[in-house]
């Protein structure tokens, strides 16, 4: 469990799966994310969410998002984890909207970011979100977060972002 100011990211677990479920359904959530909403059934979606915490990937780490009075509210994740160039990419979905614009994405970013700095080799990690999806830049920027180019993908703009070991260390010795 890993505790923030507003958040707790703690290992994802099978109680997960509706909640997860309603967002990966949503079509406007999707939308944000630049990915498909997904089509299948509860049952066929929660057995294969079984089989991946059973058999979790090597190179990500997920993890849910609670309130710290433990209502889960999102998901966040770092991914294709480079041990090699050091690097991985992150993401993040508050889900329940009701919990948008309240600080809990940057919160929820930041603690990530100091726990792979902390934890992990890592010295790089960088991430995409949609051009048009200003509210999560601003997130990312919050938390340390630079723009360093665009990419465009199957049809989508994406800005590229990315924050270095060397950039939190500083910012960790300013606090
Ligand atoms: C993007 C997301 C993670 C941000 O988390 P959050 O808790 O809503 O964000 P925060 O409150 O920490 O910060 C949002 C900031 O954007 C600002 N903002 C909100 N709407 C905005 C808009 N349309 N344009 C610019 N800034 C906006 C807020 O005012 C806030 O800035 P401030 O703290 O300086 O006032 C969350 O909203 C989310 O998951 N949304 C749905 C899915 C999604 O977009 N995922 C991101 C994929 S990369």
């Amino acid at each position: 469990m890993i505790i923030g100011s507003q958040i707790i990211l703690r290992e994802k677990s099978l109680a997960d799966a509706r909640d997860d479920y309603a967002w990966e359904t949503d079509p406007e959530l999707a939308q944000l994310d630049a990915a498909p909403t997904i089509t299948v059934t509860f049952s066929e979606y929660s057995a294969d969410y079984a089989s991946e915490l059973r058999h979790p990937a090597p190179t990500s780490h997920q993890f849910a998002i609670d309130t710290l009075t433990s209502k889960h509210i999102g998901n966040c994740s770092y991914y294709n984890i480079s041990e090699t160039k050091g690097e991985a990419e992150l993401g993040i979905m508050i889900g329940n909207r009701d919990y948008w614009d309240k600080g809990y994405g940057a919160d929820a970013v930041a603690t990530l970011v100091n726990y792979i700095f902390g934890e992990t080799n890592l010295n790089r990690i960088d991430l995409k979100t949609l051009e048009s999806n200003t509210r999560a830049q601003r997130c990312f920027l919050k938390c340390g977060f630079t723009p360093y180019g665009h990419l465009v993908k199957d049809g989508f703009s994406f800005v590229l972002m990315e924050t270095k070991r060397n950039q939190w260390q500083e910012q960790q010795s300013k606090t």
